[in-house]
């Protein structure tokens, strides 16, 4: 099998590469990049090492995909993945939807010309904000979760938020970029015969991950509170209960496999979420206190003014991909901190490489 990783230097990308080529003892594997991520340039070596042919190519432009091998898969792991991307003062809005749609465009393209199959990353920003955001919440162990009494909008149950929830704008940018991604994708896999994949993932988060404020906010906290840097509970009072779910990449890529061994079959849902769900969600305070536990104490500042597109709890409830799959994932949450700490302690400045002062 021979199969093309976009965005291969990414945190995802670097991961569903090693883990691939672990478990694919045939699989040809491909990955190209335009390192525009702070960070993927140091994952070039070590794609090499393991067999992978990396291209300096840029999805924004189809000409940079004309040379491209074929293959017969495509993972789409390149795009710009915060959720201020367009509203950060740093990219636009353009440069936003050239990435993350234009770019899923120019692929899509691709593998109609060389009938390849195709899996999006997408992401739990494809769901709308108001609900979620006007969730009832209650402070349980230092942590939001949802007041179990409340009527709540179809697809979300204290269990998480599911496929059937509504995707009705608004989602944020970088959600629009995604949903319709999505659509796309769906669309070209129906009218031109392609295997096409969705996953929509909640938090990944692992050892090698470049943190930001804005994305990979498990490996920021953690690498900033090894490295003292200063840290701040944004919105929600600034008290740090908001919620996320975290996954590995690992677990991300069993089920990669399946889809990859499935081809085209249609009994299974071409949507799935992939997350960590209940078991592996903490508040940013419990973070703070496994943080302080493990390097010692530290303050965290407080700003209470909420950020755009702030939710107090999102966690993906993956039982469609349980059901249908038989997945779920592997990884603790406790282990994936520890991994992340662990690789904190082997690289000391880490976060001077993704999130400089
Ligand atoms: N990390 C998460 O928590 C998370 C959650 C849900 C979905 N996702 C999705 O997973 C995918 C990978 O995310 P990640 O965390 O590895 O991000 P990342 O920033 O670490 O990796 C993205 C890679 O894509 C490359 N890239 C960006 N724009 C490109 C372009 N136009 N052409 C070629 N390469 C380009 C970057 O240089 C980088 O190496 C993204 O599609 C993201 O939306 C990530």
């Amino acid at each position: 099998m021979r199969i093309l990783i976009t965005g291969v230097c990414g945190f995802v990308g670097h991961a569903l590469a090693c883990e691939l080529k672990k478990a694919l003892s045939q699989v040809e594997l491909f990955g190209l990049d335009n390192f525009i991520r702070p960070g993927s340039e140091m994952n070039r070596t070590n794609l090499k090492a393991i067999g992978v042919k990396i291209y300096h190519a840029d999805i924004r432009s189809a000409a940079d995909l004309e040379t491209l091998p074929n293959v017969d898969w495509v993972i789409d792991a390149a795009a710009n993945p915060s959720v201020l991307a367009g509203v950060d003062g740093k990219t636009s809005s353009r440069q936003l939807i050239d990435h993350n749609l234009s770019g899923t465009l120019n692929i899509l393209e691709y593998c109609k010309r060389i009938q390849a199959g195709f899996i999006l990353l997408s992401t739990s920003r494809v769901y709308s904000i108001p609900s979620i955001a006007n969730l009832e919440v209650e402070v349980v162990q230092d942590a939001y979760q949802p007041v179990a009494s409340q009527i709540f909008a179809t697809g979300i149950s204290t269990a998480g938020v599911s496929e059937a929830y509504s995707t009705q704008s608004p989602v944020s940018l970088y959600g629009a970029t995604k949903i319709a991604s999505e659509v796309m994708a769906l669309e070209y896999g129906a009218t031109f015969g392609l295997p096409v994949w969705v996953n929509r993932c909640g938090v990944l988060a692992g050892a090698g991950q470049f943190g930001r404020p804005d994305q990979g906010i498990f490996a920021y906290w953690i690498h900033s509170w090894k490295q003292q840097r200063p840290l701040t509970y944004i919105g929600f009072d600034g008290l740090g209960h908001q919620v996320r779910d975290c996954l590995h990449p690992q677990d991300l890529a069993r089920m990669l496999l399946l889809q990859l061994k499935a081809y085209h079959d249609s009994s299974k849902p071409p949507i799935v979420n992939l997350a960590g769900g209940i078991e592996a969600s903490m508040s940013l305070r419990q973070l703070s206190k496994w943080c302080s536990d493990r390097f010692g104490k530290q303050s965290v500042a407080t700003e209470s003014q909420d950020r755009p597109f702030d939710i107090p709890w999102m966690v993906l409830d993956s039982s469609v991909a349980k059901q249908a799959w038989g997945w779920q994932p592997e990884r603790s949450l406790l282990s994936v901190l520890d991994e992340i700490a662990e690789h904190a302690d082997q690289n000391n400045a880490w976060l001077d490489i993704s999130a400089p002062y």
